[in-house]
């Protein structure tokens, strides 16, 4: 065991610190945990301000009493008060070296937090149960309602601390009922797994839960009318890390016209998750070229999430 000891954390340190656990907990469905509210950090960051402006007037005092130098004694044991022969004063003590900041958004900067309560994951787990009963009985867009066998409502942990983000079912996930299982889904369980995580361990979902009719995009309707459904999921799970595999997700979760090249390379705030956009797997598949840039896109993430 390293027996290194760590310089101790400054004020403001120690509140990002406790902000980013109490703010972890949260995420995690802990409910005994109050929630890190911003308003909160900054006052009480403002009392400790005042406080130590008091104590460091005082550590002021005290530290040029101890810097008070005794009086020179000479050779011959007598002391000395001239100024000749006392020795030049110590240079000024530096400040330790800051440790790096913490991710700003740790604080819930970027977005506001997602409504309501983080609930526990069992709750999470039969809340989803639920939504997805009501998701595969649903009959409001006609044509997708004729064509699909079944609804893909999606699967994963409730407590997940990234969740993949598609566009819409395909004939194999139309078949089985799951997200993500034809060439495009061994794609994607590639790239999880590349980001050391397993599929059971994230949270997979579509934009639209029924196949569109030969694969084509979903409609702007359709994506509406499937839009409480996948923000009541992502509410439920409040994850860190939401990656949009193409434009139909990114478009619709950031309410966005931009391409994927213009949206990828960057954290977008959704709440208080983070959201980066890349290229979707079946893109992936045609272009391999552009799998360079969608692992760029991911590190960025995990280095974001200090995973790498
Ligand atoms: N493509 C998607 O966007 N989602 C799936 O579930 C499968 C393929």
């Amino acid at each position: 065991m390293s027996d290194k000891i760590l310089p101790p954390l400054d004020r403001d340190q120690l509140i990002m610190q406790a902000a980013a656990l109490a703010n972890h907990l949260a995420r995690a469905g802990v409910q005994w945990m109050p929630r890190p509210n911003l308003d909160t950090v900054q006052t009480l960051k403002s009392r400790f301000e005042a406080a130590s402006a008091t104590s460091s007037v005082d550590n002021a005092a005290s530290s040029v009493a101890q810097n008070a130098r005794p009086p020179v004694v000479d050779s011959g044991g007598t002391p000395s008060g001239g100024a000749a022969a006392a020795p030049s004063p110590p240079p000024p003590t530096q400040p330790p070296p800051r440790r790096p900041a913490l991710s700003p958004m740790l604080v819930g900067e970027a977005g506001k937090p997602y409504p309501g309560v983080s609930l526990p994951v069992a709750q999470r787990e039969s809340e989803l149960a639920a939504l997805a009963s009501e998701v595969a009985a649903c009959q409001r867009c006609p044509q997708l309602v004729r064509c699909r066998t079944q609804t893909v409502f999606g699967e994963g942990n409730a407590a997940a601390r990234v969740v993949f983000f598609g566009e819409g079912p395909g004939a194999d996930e139309d078949r089985s009922g799951r997200p993500f299982v034809g060439k495009a889904g061994q794609l994607l369980t590639k790239m999880i797994q590349a980001c050391k995580f397993s599929r059971e361990e994230v949270y997979i979902l579509n934009t639209v839960k029924c196949r569109p009719p030969g694969n084509r995009n979903p409609e702007p309707e359709e994506i509406a009318n499937c839009r409480p459904y996948f923000e009541k999921q992502i509410e439920l799970i409040r994850p860190e890390y939401i990656v949009c595999l193409g434009a139909v997700s990114g478009q619709a979760l950031l309410d966005s016209k931009l391409s994927v090249g213009r949206l990828r390379g960057q954290f977008h705030p959704y709440f208080d998750s983070k959201v980066i956009v890349t290229y979707h797997p079946a893109y992936l598949l045609r272009n391999p070229a552009a799998k360079k840039a969608a692992w760029e896109d991911l590190q960025m993430m995990l280095r974001d999430a200090g995973l790498i």
